[in-house]
């Protein structure tokens, strides 16, 4: 009688195990398979530069008359464009027109053209450094934050600047490599972003113009 429970046991937990095998995945597991995914697609969109060559090749922007690269010439406004749209763009948007008491627009936007108290090296630093705190543009106020590029190239910079300067209704004038490099170089000791007094109590330059595409 005793030998027969214990067989019978036996068997059941045989079936018990072989139904365990097919059971569905503890959800923790689950979740952080998941996790693990979005983390690797996250960290290849970041990480990428969208798996352009340009990202990496910091000489693909070819100057007229300026370079001595070998490279196909590439228009700047063109490279511009596609460095606006990898890392701009979730904030000033597509038109340029940025979102409303958060992200200031750049189309039409003094800082971009230039105004009465504005200068290129201001638009150049802007960008090396970020910007923090109370802001006016077109008469609107911000009080947020623009993140500092200066790992992106000297070129890289130029082709951005003179992209955004010439793009949604803007008329101002190309940006030089060489602008940034010596705005980068005179600035190098600048570790925050700029705030607006900052950046305005340095007297407005134009840029050394650059050669005419
Ligand atoms: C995370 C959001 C964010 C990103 C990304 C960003 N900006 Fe900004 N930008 C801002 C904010 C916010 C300000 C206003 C600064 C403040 O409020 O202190 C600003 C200000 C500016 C200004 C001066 C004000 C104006 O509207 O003319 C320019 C020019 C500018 N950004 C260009 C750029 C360019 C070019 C890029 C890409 C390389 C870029 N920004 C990426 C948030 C961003």
């Amino acid at each position: 009688m005793n030998h027969d429970q214990h067989n019978h046991k036996q068997e059941c937990g045989g079936g018990e195990s072989s139904g365990n095998s097919g059971a569905p995945l503890s959800p923790w597991l689950v979740g952080a398979f998941i996790v693990a995914i979005f983390w690797g697609g996250f960290y290849l969109a970041f990480n990428s530069g969208g798996f352009r060559q340009d990202v990496y090749e910091s000489n693909a922007v070819s100057w007229t008359g300026g370079g001595t690269q070998a490279a196909a010439p590439v228009d700047p406004k063109v490279v511009g464009k596609r460095l606006y749209s990898q890392n701009c763009v979730v904030c000033h948007q597509a038109n340029g027109q940025g979102v409303a008491g958060q992200f200031p627009p750049l189309a039409g936007s003094e800082w971009v053209n230039g105004g009465d108290k504005q200068g290129e090296n201001h638009l150049v630093l802007l960008m090396l450094h970020g910007h923090q705190g109370p802001m006016q543009v077109m008469g609107a106020n911000y009080n947020n934050a623009m993140p500092q590029w200066k790992q992106l190239s000297d070129d890289q910079i130029a082709s951005i600047l003179t992209y955004i300067r010439s793009e949604w209704g803007n008329k101002a004038s190309a940006v030089d490599p060489a602008f940034v490099a010596s705005l980068r170089k005179e600035h190098a000791s600048q570790s925050e972003a700029w705030t607006q007094a900052q950046l305005l109590a340095i007297p407005p330059a134009k840029g050394t113009q650059a050669p005419a595409k």
